[in-house]
Parts: C-alpha cells; sequence; structure tokens
C-alpha cells in the first residue's frame, strides 16, 4: 500500500525525457522522531498530551485554522491548551504595529559577523514572543541565489553554503533562546520564483517548475545549509511550492523522510508552505506534518486535503494512527522543549494580517492580548548591522570618510522617505507595491518585509549630521528631474561631496528583470557626476547587481549598503562620515556585466503561454558552480569578487599554520555512530584547525574579515569540484598597529566530498589546498592539509 504513494508525483513525468533522468526514489515510512539532541523530556511530555487527544482534535493539530496570525492551530480548552501562532517573517513581524524591521538576511551576510547574526536572531525572538507568537517563518536558505535574478534571495543570506549555513545556525540559536520557534524555510530547491506554483493555461493545469539536481550537488550545496539549520535545532521547517525531480516539495518522500528526517536527523516538524500541499495521505507519508494554512484557505477554490480527511482517513484504515501521532509529537516536542506551554504571552490582536481570515470566522476561538510594543532597544542594534552590513567597494583617494564638507549634495530617488505608505505588502495593489519611485527601500517585499513603525530615510541622516557643524545640504530626490537636466537648479555647483542614492526592488512572488538598479539610475549616476567630480554612489535593495558607471573617475567611493532595515538613514551616515569604520564583504560577486553570470531562470513566453503540464523544468546542469565557484571554474574576470570590501584602514596577514586534531582519521564516519540533528556526528568533529595571524597596519580602528577557503583534490571530488570553497571567517576588530590571531576549526564535514556511491562522506586521501585571505580572490596565505 505504500510503496503505491511516491507514483503519485511522478506519474505525469512523461513529457520531457530530460525530466525522466531525475525521479525522486521512494523512500518510507516516515521516521518517528526520537528527541535525540537534548528533547527526550519534552518529547515525554508532547507524549502525554497526544494521549489525551480524540482523533478529531488530532487531526486539527495537524491542520491550519483561520485565527489571529498568518497561520494558526487551533486551542483546546479542554486541555489548556491555547493554540499555535504562525506568524511571517525572517526580518520582522510582518503585519505588527509597535514592532521592529530589522536588517535584511542579505544584510546580514554582509556583515559577516556570527555575534550581530545571533543577536538579531535573538531580538527577533524576543519580538514574536511579546507579540504571541510560537513560530516564526524564517530564516531562509532557500533560495540559496543559484540564480543572481532570483526574486528572493534577499531574505536568505548568500549563494555561499558555508556562509549560510554559519548564519543560519546563529539566527536560529539567537531565536530559539528567546523562547520563539524557527521555521527554516523553503525546504528545498525553491530557487526562482517564476512558476514556483501550479497554474492554469487555458483550462489545463500546469504543473510548477521542477528543480531537477543530482545527489552530489543536492548535498554540497542546496541541503548543507539546511543540515546547519537542523544541527542548530530548528523546531520546523517548511517545505516549498516548487517540485523537485519531478515530486512536489512537500509530498516528496526522498527530500522530507531521505535526507532530512533520516539522514539529518530532522526531530521537529515539516509545515507546508501556503496552499504549498497537493495530496492528503500521499504527503502525509512522505513526511509532510503539518498543513498550512490549512482548512480556510485563500480562495474556496484550493481543498485542504487535512482536517476531516485525516479523521476519514485513519478510520478507513489508509492512514495509521502511529503516523498521525508522530506528526504531533513533532510539532508538540520543539513547543515543550522552549517551553511555549508556560506563560506564553497571548496574541496581539494588532499583529494580525490585514488580509487572511474575517475576524467573524474565528475569533471565538482565540484569546487575543492588548497591544505591546515589542521595540525595546532592537533600534541600535538594528543600525549597528545596518553599517556593518554596508560593503565599501571603491574609495579613490580616501574620499570616505567624509570630513565635515560643507556643501553636501544628496541625489536620487531612494534618497528620500517613504511616499506611498510604510508596507510593501499590499493586498490592493499587489507584492510588488513596494516598486514606486520616490521613497527610500529599507527591505523587500512581499511576505518577508515589515511594516515600518518609522524609517529614517537617508536624506533625513545626512541634513541632521550636516546639521552639527552648519553644512548646506542641497537635495534632489527626484530621479525625472536629476534624469532631464535638473542640476541647474544646484548653486553652488559642483557641492564638494554628491551622494546618489540607487533601488533595487524585489520581492516574493517575481524574479527580478534586470540586475541594474531601476528608475535609470545608470543616467542618474553619469548626470551627477558628470558635474561633481566627486560623486559617492550608494546602493540600497536586492543584490547581485552590476554597476555600469563603476569605473567613471568622477565616482569616487561606491557603497553596497543592501536592505538595512528602519535605521537604514542612519546606519549610512555613520559609515558615511566614519564613526562606523566600514568591515562589510560581499557575500556575493559582482561582474563586470549582467550577460558574465549564468541566468540560471527558466523563463519564457512560449513556457508561460504552453499547456504542457510538465512543461517548467530547471535542470541544475552547472552542479555545485553558482556564484564565485563559477566565476573561478571559468578563470573570468570579475567587477568585485565574493568576500570583498575595503576599510578605512588597511590589514596585512602572516603566520599560517595547520594543526591536523586526528591523523589517519577514518575515510567516512562511522556507520554505527549516533544520528543526531545535524547528521552522522563524527560529522561536526573538528579534524584539523588553521591559524593565521592578522594586524591592523593603518592608523584608525577598524575591523576585518579573514576567510578561509579549502580546495578538495577534484581527482578524487569529481569533476564538477569548485576551485576553491569558503570552510572558515571570523571578523577581527584591532586598533591601529595591533594584531591578534584567529582560528578556524574545521570539522569533518568541511573537508569532505559526497560519495554517491556510497551514500556517505569522504575524506579526501590526497593533499587539500588551503588559503587564508581578504577575499576568495585575495588569498594572502597558502597551505595544505592531508589527513
Ligand atoms: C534526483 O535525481 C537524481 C538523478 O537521478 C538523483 O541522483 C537524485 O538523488 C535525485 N534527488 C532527489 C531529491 O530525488
Ligand atoms: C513509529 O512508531 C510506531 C509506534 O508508535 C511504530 O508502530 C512504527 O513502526 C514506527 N515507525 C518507524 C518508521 O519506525
Ligand atoms: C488547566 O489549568 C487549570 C488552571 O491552571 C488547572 O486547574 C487544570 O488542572 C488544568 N487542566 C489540565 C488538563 O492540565
Ligand atoms: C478533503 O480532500 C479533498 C481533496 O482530496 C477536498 O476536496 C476536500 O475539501 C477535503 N476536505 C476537507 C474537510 O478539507
Ligand atoms: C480513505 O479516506 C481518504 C481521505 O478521505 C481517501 O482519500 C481514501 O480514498 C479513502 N480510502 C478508502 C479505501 O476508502
Ligand atoms: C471556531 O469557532 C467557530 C465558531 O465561531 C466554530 O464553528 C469552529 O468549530 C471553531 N473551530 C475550531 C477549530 O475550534
Ligand atoms: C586623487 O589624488 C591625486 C593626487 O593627489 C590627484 O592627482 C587626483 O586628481 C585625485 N583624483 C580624484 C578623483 O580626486
Ligand atoms: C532617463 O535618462 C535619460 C538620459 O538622461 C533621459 O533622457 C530620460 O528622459 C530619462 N528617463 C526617465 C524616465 O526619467
Ligand atoms: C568629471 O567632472 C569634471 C569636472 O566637473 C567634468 O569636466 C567631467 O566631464 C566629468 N567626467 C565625467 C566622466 O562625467
Ligand atoms: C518571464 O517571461 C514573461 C513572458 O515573456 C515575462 O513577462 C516576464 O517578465 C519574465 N520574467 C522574468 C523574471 O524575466
Ligand atoms: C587563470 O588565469 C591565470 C592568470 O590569468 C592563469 O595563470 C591560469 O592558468 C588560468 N587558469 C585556468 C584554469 O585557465
Ligand atoms: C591508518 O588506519 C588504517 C585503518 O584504520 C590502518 O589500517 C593503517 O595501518 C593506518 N595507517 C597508519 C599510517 O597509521
Amino acid at each position: 500500500m505504500r510503496q503505491s504513494f511516491p507514483l503519485i508525483g511522478l506519474v505525469c513525468a512523461t513529457a520531457s525525457v530530460a525530466a525522466l533522468d531525475y525521479l525522486s526514489p521512494p523512500v518510507y515510512p516516515s521516521p518517528n522522531i526520537t528527541g535525540s539532541g537534548g528533547w527526550e523530556a519534552a518529547l515525554s511530555k508532547a507524549q502525554a498530551f497526544v494521549d489525551q487527544l480524540t482523533l478529531e482534535e488530532k487531526a486539527d493539530m495537524v491542520t491550519g485554522t483561520p485565527g489571529p496570525c498568518t497561520g494558526n492551530i487551533a486551542p483546546i480548552p479542554r486541555l489548556n491548551f491555547s493554540g499555535l501562532c504562525l506568524q511571517d517573517g525572517p526580518l520582522a513581524i510582518r503585519p505588527a504595529i509597535y514592532a521592529s524591521v530589522f536588517p535584511a538576511g542579505l544584510s546580514t551576510a554582509a556583515s559577516w559577523d556570527k555575534g550581530l547574526a545571533h543577536q538579531r536572531g535573538l531580538y527577533i525572538g524576543e519580538e514574536f514572543k511579546g507579540k504571541g507568537s510560537h513560530i516564526a517563518l524564517g530564516p531562509v536558505v532557500g533560495p540559496l541565489g543559484r540564480s543572481p535574478f532570483g526574486g528572493r534571495n534577499w531574505e536568505g543570506f548568500s549563494p555561499d553554503s558555508y556562509l549560510s549555513g554559519v548564519l543560519v545556525e546563529e539566527t536560529i540559536t539567537g531565536m530559539q533562546s528567546a523562547g520563539v520557534q524557527a521555521c527554516t524555510k523553503h525546504y528545498i530547491l525553491n530557487e526562482q520564483e517564476t512558476q514556483r506554483n501550479p497554474s492554469v493555461v487555458n483550462g489545463v493545469a500546469v504543473d510548477a517548475i521542477s528543480s531537477n539536481l543530482d545527489d552530489q550537488t543536492m548535498h554540497e550545496t542546496y541541503l548543507w545549509p539546511f543540515a546547519n539549520a537542523v544541527h542548530a535545532g530548528t523546531a520546523s521547517l517548511m517545505c516549498s511550492y516548487n517540485r523537485i525531480n519531478g515530486s512536489y516539495g512537500c509530498q516528496n518522500s526522498k527530500t522530507l523522510n531521505g535526507l532530512l528526517k533520516e539522514e539529518l536527523g530532522f526531530q521537529g516538524y515539516v509545515m507546508s508552505d501556503w496552499t504549498a500541499t497537493h495530496a492528503g495521505v500521499p504527503a502525509i507519508e512522505a513526511g509532510l506534518d503539518m498543513n498550512m494554512p490549512g482548512g480556510i484557505p485563500f480562495t474556496s477554490a484550493t481543498p485542504s486535503y487535512f482536517g476531516e480527511n485525516v479523521t476519514i482517513a485513519v478510520n478507513n484504515g489508509s492512514l495509521a494512527i502511529e503516523r498521525v501521532n508522530d506528526m504531533i509529537l513533532r510539532i508538540l516536542t520543539p513547543y515543550y522543549a522552549l517551553g511555549q506551554d508556560a506563560n506564553f504571552p497571548p496574541v496581539d490582536r494588532t499583529s494580525q494580517p490585514l488580509s487572511f481570515f474575517p475576524e467573524a470566522e474565528w475569533v471565538h476561538n482565540f484569546t487575543l492580548g492588548p497591544l505591546v510594543d515589542v521595540r525595546a532597544q532592537h533600534a541600535s542594534l538594528i543600525r549597528e548591522l545596518g553599517a556593518a552590513g554596508t560593503v565599501l567597494l571603491k574609495n579613490t583617494n580616501n574620499t570616505l570618510p567624509l570630513e565635515q564638507p560643507q556643501e553636501i549634495g544628496v541625489f536620487g530617488n531612494d534618497a528620500a522617505d517613504l511616499t506611498a505608505g510604510q508596507y510593501s505588502l499590499s493586498v490592493s495593489t499587489g507584492l510588488a507595491s513596494g516598486d514606486y519611485d520616490i521613497g527610500t527601500l529599507p527591505v523587500g517585499g512581499g511576505s518577508g518585509t515589515g511594516r515600518y513603525s518609522y524609517v529614517v530615510p537617508p536624506l533625513d541622516a545626512i541634513k541632521a549630521r550636516g546639521q552639527t557643524y552648519g553644512a548646506h545640504v542641497q537635495y534632489i530626490t527626484d530621479n525625472f528631474v536629476i534624469s532631464n537636466g535638473g542640476l541647474t537648479s544646484l548653486a553652488p555647483t559642483p557641492p564638494e561631496v554628491c551622494i546618489v542614492f540607487l533601488k533595487s526592488w524585489a520581492s516574493e512572488g517575481e524574479d527580478r528583470t534586470t540586475l541594474i538598479a531601476e528608475w535609470n539610475s545608470t543616467a542618474v549616476v553619469e548626470n551627477v557626476a558628470s558635474v561633481c567630480p566627486n560623486t559617492v554612489v550608494v546602493l540600497h535593495g536586492a543584490s547581485p547587481n552590476v554597476l555600469p558607471w563603476k569605473d567613471n573617475a568622477n565616482v569616487t567611493a561606491i557603497l553596497a549598503a543592501h536592505f538595512p532595515g528602519q535605521e537604514t538613514g542612519n546606519s549610512i551616515a555613520d559609515v558615511l562620515w566614519g564613526d562606523v569604520n566600514p568591515a562589510g564583504k560581499l557575500p556575493y560577486t559582482i561582474a563586470n556585466q549582467e550577460s558574465d553570470y549564468e541566468k540560471n531562470l527558466v523563463n519564457s513566453t512560449e513556457l508561460v503561454e504552453s499547456t504542457d503540464p510538465n512543461a517548467w523544468q530547471a535542470t541544475f546542469t552547472e552542479g555545485q558552480l553558482i556564484d564565485y565557484k563559477e566565476f573561478d571554474a571559468q578563470n573570468k574576470s570579475v567587477a568585485y569578487e565574493f568576500g570583498f570590501g575595503l576599510s578605512y584602514t588597511t590589514f596585512e596577514l602572516s603566520d599560517i599554520q595547520v594543526n591536523v586534531a586526528a591523523t589517519n582519521a577514518s575515510r567516512t564516519p562511522s556507520s554505527t555512530a549516533k544520528i543526531i540533528p545535524g547528521g552522522n556526528e563524527e560529522l561536526w568533529v573538528t579534524l584539523a584547525t588553521v591559524s593565521a595571524t592578522v594586524k591592523n597596519t593603518g592608523d584608525v580602528t577598524g575591523a576585518t574579515v579573514p576567510q578561509l577557503y579549502v580546495s578538495l583534490p577534484a581527482s578524487e571530488a569529481g569533476p564538477g569540484t569548485p576551485v576553491r570553497v569558503l570552510r572558515g571567517f571570523e571578523k577581527v576588530a584591532l586598533a591601529a598597529g595591533e594584531t591578534a590571531t584567529f582560528e578556524f576549526p574545521l570539522v569533518r564535514r568541511d573537508i569532505s566530498f559526497w560519495d554517491t556511491t556510497a551514500q556517505t562522506w569522504r575524506l579526501p586521501s590526497s593533499r587539500i589546498g588551503l588559503a587564508v585571505g581578504f577575499s576568495s580572490r585575495d588569498l594572502k596565505l597558502t597551505g595544505e592539509l592531508t589527513v
């Protein structure tokens, strides 16, 4: 009986020969929770709770219901269970008032700062808890960033798996230490927004895009940061809209039962993305534990598949009650582990989404609390991280930091205050409503956005700075005016410094159509630079971008300022005036021109109009070679490489040391070793340590980020092995003249490759190359390692 379920996902995979090469093997049955990793006591409490539930209550526990939050599990008053509140998203409680809008994952990644990433996670967790939300729908490591055009890449960290992995762990441990469950998403290969969901073309149902991927790339690139998330104890994961090897993300037994619950030992629950469930019993058997939003979906045309159907399926014998029990144990174990059964605040009634569910449908079922202001002192971290996530790309003749210039010009639509509202997810105008002309862009749009209780626009922050010493600030924030001769109004001309603010929009639900900042940005920069020989360009928004004007001699400084959150103006002013010495590094590659990147995005008018249900296929033929790994493999020059970023001081590296902890280690982890959350426990054991010394050789205090790159031998690891991969980084702050030694521990996984035949991680026998530097192409020290 069970063995027939996987066929459901495969039945329609007949149209494309290429797609047939990629099939998801059936992996059944769904593994049970064991409580490993420290959740044993919580599991017993969950078991005691499950023992008291009726079948109907069990069905309710795994099915979303209308309520005050983005997703809701109904209360069971007779058991004192007050229900579960799930809220968007990764950088804010999206719809809430009196809550903070933090820097995006992208800015966090550009800071390369583990401590700040942890602090951000903690504060986000505190805000969710304060508003009565048990589960925060974040962080994001899928999309990873296969395509530079990916509309949601900014919600996550970096197309580098290792950097994303480290930062997702810090974020999760931070969030969960505040007593809030993390929901790491979107599992997995949700690498493009275009056709992420099924569509209907001329009355024909067309399936969502299928991401087709080989097993080695799955392990070494896309599954990698999810393994970190599981290792960090993420309470839940959200399965994705897309198909994987032809089978939908929320009913793919290979990815859910096989990779996640069996190989990675995941102890929490898998919830569906909103309306990503396309089956009942088959999805449950494949490993889905919770269906969101459940009973009353967005439109009455979308059935739930769970709810009453779970009850019917158990009663008619097609679904084992043990599997339903395991779903609930997985849902409630993290709840008890985080102490959410005691004194958890009620849902703040103002934090409800505006649209999903009419209040009359749910208000009797939930106890709502009063409005609470959860912002505390979080603004100071937001300001600090916004600056820390800003990367200085160019600084000719030390234009920056500014030294109290008297005549300042500010230009560009991104400098100004918001002019179209404080929320870029608007039901009436659609997800793209943040893409309006005049107004700064602190974070992107869609479910990953936040409602600003205030924003400090760049122009306001610069005016405030100038005022402290009586500077004269002129500004033009209308790009049409700037690009159509409007600069003649300046007096005197030119200002000592002209600061141009550009923005790149991105949102859930759509991919980017250009990597050049919108709103005529090239003309805006060139027109300002034509009259102003000291032009500083600040880019806000999605990444990567290409910078057609970067070699213009009058463009003396460039800052990639990303998505810094509500304190955006203060963050950039701190960097411009040198209160903060920039230490951000690019978490991605900036190419010379857009066409230098592999687009890695499947789309065409023909596809959009196709009535072949299986037309949409994204086959990841590039394997591991995305972002810097792509450019390094081709030896192609870039504008600014992965890991690059300037400072107002200079640094020097010396004295690389390699210490091997375990000589002649077994090539593979022991097959009898414990599976802990994150996989075989031996994968997480340090086998070697690389250390080096860094000195601040300039005359101001500053921080830098030494980076360790590892080169595995392609002769063993396979032909698609990247030239080098990041395997260590540490942000080091130093006073002028100061020296520090830092260490990069290498765990077994860091120096192994995935052996598809043996289905395990394997250490190479030959030499492993090592390099320590300030970027992926500024490698000052080299060494080697044999284990
Ligand atoms: C996808 O198909 C490839 C090729 O058959 C296979 O190696 C890989 O394990 C499959 N992955 C999943 C998740 O089904
Ligand atoms: C899960 O546990 C139940 C007993 O609660 C057992 O019947 C079932 O076989 C177990 N499933 C697996 C995959 O171990
Ligand atoms: C529910 O809470 C009340 C008050 O704290 C307590 O008296 C009662 O025993 C609890 N019931 C259950 C089933 O835990
Ligand atoms: C049960 O599932 C079917 C689709 O298989 C759906 O049409 C129906 O609405 C579901 N029932 C409930 C109560 O969700
Ligand atoms: C049992 O119930 C499920 C859910 O409604 C349904 O999909 C399935 O066809 C039923 N099976 C039998 C044998 O009646
Ligand atoms: C929610 O409340 C409505 C009445 O307002 C009731 O019909 C419904 O059964 C309740 N749902 C749950 C899951 O308790
Ligand atoms: C940079 O400094 C050099 C030497 O002082 C000068 O010749 C050059 O014009 C300066 N360039 C810019 C863009 O200010
Ligand atoms: C874009 O810039 C060009 C060159 O400055 C200008 O001619 C054109 O009108 C601008 N377009 C818009 C929409 O502002
Ligand atoms: C740079 O500025 C100078 C002086 O304002 C101007 O003459 C020159 O044309 C500008 N160069 C560019 C490329 O805009
Ligand atoms: C996808 O193709 C459609 C039809 O040609 C086009 O309208 C849309 O802009 C494209 N999307 C992207 C992200 O390029
Ligand atoms: C890459 O370029 C460098 C310098 O241009 C050259 O020495 C090296 O051989 C090239 N490598 C490959 C793989 O083409
Ligand atoms: C390395 O380990 C293997 C297996 O554990 C053993 O057979 C071999 O003798 C060891 N070699 C050295 C040099 O210790």
